[in-house]
């Protein structure tokens, strides 16, 4: 006997609906897994701060019209290649720059800057005016699997994953943040 979807009981349809979210969430999280395995094939092995920050922007612009966020630009263009893949760098900025977007959900500023440090290194700093990081939580932000989020909205995995891929060019990712003003992610790149 085969029953058409109104003649099923109700718990059979909620689990059905559950069973259709759940497949959804994995899926997610199996493509975030893939391009993290993935990630480990450089293709390019210089790339252009300045260019991929654009280029994620074109890309997230809508984004931030929506959630009504002012984008700042402060570039140093005078600033030399790094030695990196532009695909991993589009990853890195991607995961912060969406994050800094889920921090802002009633709006804010991003201000994204680059410039030359002391190392030598090539700097990009993300700052946001968003919710900040509590004090309890920022010892855990970078650790696998650690989200504020709801399930459907975050997997832990992009702070995690934005690290590795930083430290794996010999760079470093610090942050400091304050709760209610914002948060600051600054990249350090070796040239
Ligand atoms: N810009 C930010 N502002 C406030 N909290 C942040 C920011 N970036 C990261 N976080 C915190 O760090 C956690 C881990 O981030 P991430 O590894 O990208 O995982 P996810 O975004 O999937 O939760 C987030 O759940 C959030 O609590
Ligand atoms: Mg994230």
């Amino acid at each position: 006997m085969i029953l058409r979807e109104e003649q099923l009981p109700d718990f059979v349809k909620e689990m059905v609906e559950r069973i259709g979210m759940e497949a959804q969430r994995l899926s997610f999280f199996t493509r975030s897994l893939l391009s993290f395995a993935r990630s480990d094939a450089d293709v390019d092995t210089e790339a252009d701060v300045n260019l991929v920050l654009q280029e994620v922007m074109d890309f997230l612009r809508y984004e931030a019209r929506k959630d009504s966020i002012m984008v700042i630009e402060e570039k140093d263009f005078d600033l030399p290649p790094i030695a990196a893949d532009a695909n991993k760098l589009k990853q890195v900025f991607i995961n912060l720059i969406m994050n800094a977007f889920q921090a802002m959900e009633d709006g804010g500023t991003l201000l994204l800057k680059t410039y030359a440090a002391d190392g030598p290194f090539v700097a990009v700093e993300l700052a946001d005016t968003g919710k900040g990081i509590p004090v309890g939580a920022i010892d855990h932000i970078f650790e696998p699997f650690f989200t504020t989020k709801a399930a459907n909205e975050g997997t832990g995995l992009g702070l995690y994953i934005t690290r590795h891929i930083i430290e794996r060019l010999g760079g470093k990712i610090q942050v400091r943040s304050v709760v209610n003003e914002g948060t600051t992610f600054t990249l350090l790149f070796p040239l």
